[in-house]
């Protein structure tokens, strides 16, 4: 079998759907400034897909020092893996400060948050080693846990029971096999916006041996009283033995980092692939990085903006009749029921008649005839914003339940 006529066949779950997405479902192109408006196909749309929680993507501040710094240093430098001829003050420095930030000895700076959260978990592992891990863990934790050799246990999505359970067998299995048992989880999951149970897991310490990893990319910058993270929301952060964040998020930029302790952080400095082996963050963006942590730490009122505004639209909407799940942070999903046909065809009404823009999520991403309107609040949206989508929500709703959106195929446009 040829490898591009077999892909030539089977284009992926959502590749088979390439031609009549493309451009508008998939792939779309948001233009101008990042915030609340921007240009979707010539036409500016209130939009709330994207994850710049604090309003920081197109803060003047922000844009300066990045400016700045471009001007200042290019984006070449520097040149090289950390180790070998790519090092600076400035990766060091940022470091330091993520290290207060989120309360941690340590910190590592990563070239993407996925890739930080692959090559540490393939690092910290062997395979006398157990990783149990929740079960609707983001796909960089998924593909982390698949590069380990030895046994693995998944636990029910925040069942702290089950979570019990599998800990009972990996602590059996580490027993045998002379190895340690590293627990993954998320602080916030992207999906349905709900916390993870992470003052119960830090709880299971006194009866079992674990580690603690936590992905916490949509809680830093968005949880806890300093923005240090979804640990200090719950008052655990000591717990947390290895914290990842990401800067795609609220920080409004590249990257990602991993702090813990001191002897653990250098051992990924000197141990973890995909460090060692490639180029390291590019200068313009660790001070980009610096400038923004800088705002997070001397402007709380972003946060509490953000949270004003997650605030009106979470409640706004369950007065209004929708099911927003079980979210506590400010991910807000709208569950609605229709199938996929319905999904597009609302989809496309709201963006072409009520100019709203946001993800929509289908299977076999989740079951089958159900579809979940995905809004991402910001620091920079208004009420005035959450009034008009929570109205226009009301209608498209009353659509759909009167079948005003069935059609046989997937409409396009
Ligand atoms: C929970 C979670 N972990 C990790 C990542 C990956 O981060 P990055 O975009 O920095 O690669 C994301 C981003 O999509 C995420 O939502």
């Amino acid at each position: 079998m040829d490898i591009f006529e077999k892909i030539k066949n089977n284009r992926g779950p959502i590749g088979q759907h390439a031609k009549e997405s493309h451009g508008y479902f998939t792939f779309p192109k948001l233009e101008g400034d990042i915030g609340p408006h921007m240009i979707f196909r010539g036409r500016k749309r209130l939009n709330w897909s994207l994850n710049n929680y604090l309003g920081l993507a197109n803060h003047p501040e922000v844009r300066k020092a990045d400016t700045d710094a471009a001007a200042e240093f290019g984006f070449a430098s520097p040149m090289g893996a950390r180790m070998m001829s790519g090092n600076s003050n400035y990766h060091e420095q940022l470091e330091n400060e993520l290290s207060a930030f989120v309360g941690k000895e340590d910190t590592i700076l990563c070239n993407f948050g996925y890739q930080a959260t692959v090559s540490s978990i393939d690092c910290l592992v062997d395979r006398r080693d157990v990783i149990v891990y929740d079960a609707e863990s983001h796909a960089c934790i998924l593909d982390g846990v698949r590069l380990h050799m030895g046994k693995r246990y998944v636990f029910k999505h925040n069942d702290i029971e089950d979570c019990e359970k599998q800990l009972e067998r990996a602590t059996k299995l580490a027993e045998e096999t002379g190895g340690g048992i590293m627990l993954i989880t998320e602080g916030v999951f992207g999906m349905r916006g709900d916390q993870g149970i992470l003052k119960e897991i830090v709880a299971l310490k006194s009866k079992f041996d674990f580690r603690l990893y936590v992905d916490d990319a949509h809680g830093i910058g968005t949880m806890g009283n300093n923005g240090g993270g979804t640990g200090v929301e719950q008052g655990c952060q000591d717990g947390i033995d290895i914290y990842f964040g990401t800067f795609a998020k609220s920080f409004a930029l590249i990257g990602g980092f991993i702090s813990s302790d001191e002897q653990v952080v250098e051992y990924l400095r000197y141990n973890m692939r995909s460090q060692i082996f490639a180029k390291s963050l590019p200068l313009p963006l660790v001070v980009g990085a610096l400038k923004r942590l800088e705002l997070m730490r001397n402007h709380p009122e972003y946060k509490e903006k953000l949270w004003e505004i997650t605030r009106a639209l979470q409640s706004g909407l369950v007065k209004a009749g929708f099911d927003i799940g079980v979210t506590n942070s400010p991910v807000t999903p709208v569950y609605m029921n229709g199938s996929i046909p319905e999904a597009t065809n609302l989809i496309i009404d709201l963006r072409e008649n009520y100019d709203i823009f946001c993800s929509m999520v289908v299977y076999p991403v989740v079951p089958k005839g159900m579809i979940i309107l995905r809004l991402i609040p910001t620091a920079v949206h208004t009420i005035e914003d959450v009034n008009y989508t929570i109205e226009s929500f009301s209608k498209i709703v009353d659509k759909l339940k009167s079948g005003q959106y069935m059609a046989d195929k997937i409409a396009s446009v």
